[in-house]
């Protein structure tokens, strides 16, 4: 029987996409020991948003997060998704950093480190892809998916070949908007076969709808893995339902390799905790609505949520259409990037700018300036020359791989944050979220002396 692998991504995407990340480890402790049972090929529990969130928001370490789950899953592989240079913030960080953060994330229990580069420049993925499979990883490089006049299928066959030479282990789909249909996915499937014998994973959203079709006519193309959230934590911005796909690809004869009565356990665990967040208000019934939209506007799930929230903030919901449409005209002058993070706050944003303030560029974001230097790298199609030259004027962009041009940043970083750091992990969350990391600190001396006190008390 033909097999495909899935990807459980509960514990990562999913609850980035549904409820912003804020889910504590404590409440998905409960599931782990059924998931690792369930038969997954692997699952998504780190990166992404998850370490940003647990310094910034739950008052977690999210080295201990990764340490803790890898105590409890003992047989399946636990998977991260890393921004490439960019780590798991929103700028690149050099070499050294980047490759010390490698490391320990294998060393503290990630199997599959899935990297990718929001303008999918290549050469942004290299330190971090040699760096894993130095260390024992796999490492998964991966496309950002998105539609452009200057995508085509020369692009993107180049990539596949760049991604072969660079040694990845697998190659990965990421389709961070839901936008890829069933007939692109068919294609891009085959066109992927046809130039790479890497085992390939597919990563989509059921934002617009397409999703379970998508994965369908993927998977009857050749894609080897997909990626599925348990249904009560499935549908709109996350993925598309673990069971439901499992259900329809074993009547094609497809083996997954899973327990349908185990994800029935894993889904009676999960439904309650959903509910809760239903009724905190975490979770807005908008991101659980089919958005057709977005197959117009490219828009991932997250993204549209952000602009939302800015221009509440602003009192300027007025603008939300003017806004909707300056967006691809910002992303177009800046040479197609894919919106993804860190891009896609970095175009929202100058396209929220730009309305506001009722003239295009009036008011430039830091991070549209560092993108027009060539700091995030190379954009895929031409930038603007006017927006250039009224932004650089006669400064040249740097065309070299920006992080080439930093340096060293680990023994600083360690010597910057001094006692506040009581290891090399916490040297890298110090490094990469900087204020958040020194509030989370303080934060985690005032609990312990807490906790110190009350066992006093109780003495
Ligand atoms: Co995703």
């Amino acid at each position: 029987m033909p097999k495909v692998r899935i990807t459980e991504t509960v514990l990562r995407d999913a609850g980035q996409s549904l409820i912003a990340t804020r889910l504590p480890y404590a409440k998905f402790e409960g599931a782990l020991e059924m998931l690792d049972r369930a038969g997954y090929y692997s699952l998504e529990c780190w990166g992404g948003a998850t370490f940003d969130t647990c310094l910034r928001f739950l008052g977690e370490d999210p080295w201990k997060r990764l340490r803790d789950i890898k105590k409890r899953v003992t047989k399946t592989k636990l998977q991260m998704l890393l921004r490439g240079q960019n780590l798991l913030g929103y700028k690149h960080y050099p070499d050294d950093v980047v490759r010390r953060f490698v490391e320990l994330s294998v060393k503290n229990g990630v199997d599959i480190i899935r990297i990718f580069d929001a303008l999918n420049d290549v050469r942004n993925l290299e330190v971090s892809v040699k760096e894993t499979i130095k260390h024992g990883g796999d490492a998964q490089v991966t496309i950002s998916y998105t539609q452009s006049p200057v995508h085509n299928e020369a692009t993107w066959a180049k990539m596949i070949k760049q991604i072969e030479e660079m040694g990845a282990t697998s190659i990965a789909i990421k389709d961070m908007a839901g936008i890829l249909a069933p007939k692109e996915c068919y294609d891009f499937v085959k066109l992927i076969k046809e130039n790479t014998k890497l085992p390939l994973h597919l990563h989509t959203h059921s934002t617009t709808g397409l999703a379970f079709m998508t994965y369908l006519k993927g998977v009857e193309a050749g894609a080897d893995c997909i990626d599925t959230a348990i249904s009560c934590r499935s549908g709109g911005t996350s993925q598309p339902a673990t069971e439901t796909l499992v259900h329809a690809l074993e009547q094609f004869g497809y083996e997954t390799g899973l327990d349908r009565a185990v994800l029935k356990e894993i889904n009676d665990y999960f439904r309650p905790v959903q509910e809760e967040y239903i009724k905190n208000g975490l979770l807005d019934p908008k991101v659980m609505m089919t958005d057709a939209d977005a197959l117009t506007y490219q828009i991932p799930g997250g993204m549209l949520s952000n602009l939302i929230s800015q221009l509440k903030q602003m009192n300027a919901m007025d603008k939300f259409s003017a806004v909707l449409e300056e967006t691809p005209r910002v992303r177009e002058d800046l040479g197609y990037p894919p919106l993804v993070t860190p891009t896609s706050q970095m175009v929202g944003v100058q396209a929220v700018n730009n309305v506001l303030a009722g003239e295009r560029y009036k008011n430039v974001t830091k991070e549209v300036t560092a993108y027009l230097r060539g700091e995030y790298g190379l954009p895929p199609g031409k930038v603007s020359e006017e927006l250039i030259q009224k932004v650089l004027g006669d400064e040249k962009p740097c065309t070299d791989r920006f992080a080439a041009t930093l340096a060293d940043g680990f023994e600083a970083g360690k010597k910057e944050i001094g006692a506040k750091a009581r290891s090399d992990e916490d040297v890298l969350s110090y490094i990469v979220f900087p204020q958040v990391y020194e509030k989370f600190v303080d934060e985690r001396e005032e609990r312990e002396r807490n906790r110190v006190r009350y066992s006093i008390v109780k003495a």
